[in-house]
């Protein structure tokens, strides 16, 4: 066919279909729609949907309604924002040795779970953060062969515990500093570090696996997509398990990111460097941040509306551009803005999650329904 030909059915084409299948911009302006009329992720997706959960958000008051009935509709796995952490489970231990669990939160997760068919990615054996650190092993006076059989028997009694409705777990988080200088020097110097050595995440990956043979392990961290000396080290690091046959399935970008920073080619450099592994690609805490200046009196407009979706569509799509055997899951870091740790972290209204405070669907979402077509 000549070009005279092909350029008017191209064109009449294009008229009909909107030539919605070469789009790299979601539609603007759509108005914050309720969630009834908004189509459910989950069903759209061939990957999983997830979403950071509360123990409290399962209980009987009138909000938790709309917390369940957002979690029914677009989601099929869940992860503890902090109740899986070891710090609200151990806060201590016997002078025996022995650890003292506090099984209460993460068990009602885990039973909401398991009664509504939902995954569970466990989240996260190993953080230095005090969110996760119990007081009396950030302060260990005791040998390091002690410190590491509390972390051993943590670590089997977590996975052993959950293994029924614990798919995947975080074994290691956040173990590279920000900022290093040299791949080869960038372990954050943590607890586990000093009293394990840097071998200790190849030590934790081992026993998770002995515990549960099963599920699907992955390192987790934030700062991938910028910091190339932090992935590069993450990324020795994927390489020396992989190497010594230590089970090591997929790595987490946590996706913590704002309406302008990292670039999408940023995002898509680092997701392309786990996928050309063959191993698993979990978007694992995504929020977009509307509010990156941290202003105090800051209001959400419709221009960060829609730039936040274009965000959360870029992502989605970068995600989907993967081979198919990558894409192991999306999880969001929670529903509503009130909700977000981002608020509190930075010290500023942040409007970064998928739903409004009264729980409606905003342009984000719509973001995520639309790269999903
Ligand atoms: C945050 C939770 O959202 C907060 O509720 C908690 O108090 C602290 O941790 N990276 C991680 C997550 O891996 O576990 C963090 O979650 C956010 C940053």
């Amino acid at each position: 066919m000549k070009a005279a030909i092909i350029l008017p059915v191209l064109l009449l084409f294009c008229f009909i279909s909107g030539c919605q299948t070469h789009s790299t911009k979601p539609e603007e302006n759509k108005a914050v729609g309720s969630l009834e009329d908004t189509p459910s992720l989950k069903s759209l997706a061939s990957f999983n949907i997830g979403m950071a959960v509360q123990a409290r958000q399962f209980d009987t008051h009138p909000e938790s309604d709309k917390y369940l009935t957002i979690l029914n509709q677009s989601f099929n796995q869940v992860t503890a924002e902090y109740e899986m952490k070891m710090h609200p489970i151990v806060a201590n231990s016997l002078s025996n040795g022995q650890l003292v669990f506090n099984w209460d939160a993460p068990d009602r997760i885990a039973n909401y779970a398991r009664e509504n068919n939902l995954k569970i990615h466990g989240h996260a054996l190993v953080w230095h953060n005090e969110y996760a650190t119990p007081d009396f092993l950030e302060n260990w006076s005791g040998s390091d062969e002690e410190f590491t059989q509390l972390v051993l028997q943590w670590v089997a009694e977590m996975v052993t515990r959950y293994k029924d409705v614990v798919a995947s777990w975080d074994v290691a988080n956040e173990a590279f500093r920000d900022g290093c200088t040299r791949a080869d020097d960038c372990y954050r110097d943590s607890v586990f570090y000093k009293h394990m050595g840097p071998d200790y995440i190849a030590t934790v990956f081992q026993a998770a696996h002995d515990s549960d043979p099963e599920a699907l392990l992955f390192y987790n961290d934030y700062g991938l997509t910028y910091d190339n000396i932090k992935r590069k080290a993450a990324m020795n690091m994927v390489d020396d398990l992989v190497g010594r046959g230590i089970s090591i399935d997929g790595v987490g970008l946590q996706m913590h990111i704002d309406i302008n920073f990292p670039s999408k080619s940023q995002i898509k450099k680092a997701m392309d460097d786990i996928a050309k592994r063959d191993l698993l690609v979990h978007v694992s805490e995504l929020d977009v941040r509307a509010n990156p200046e941290t202003r105090q009196n800051f209001t959400f407009t419709k221009s960060h509306a829609n730039k936040q979706k274009q965000r959360v569509y870029d992502v989605v799509k970068t995600f989907r551009n993967l081979p198919k055997a990558n894409q192991f899951a999306i999880t969001v870091w929670g529903f509503r803005d009130a909700d977000s740790w981002l608020n509190s972290f930075w010290q500023s209204p942040q409007y970064g999650l998928l739903f409004d405070n009264q729980f409606n669907p905003k342009p984000a979402y719509d973001g995520f329904v639309e790269s999903l077509k």
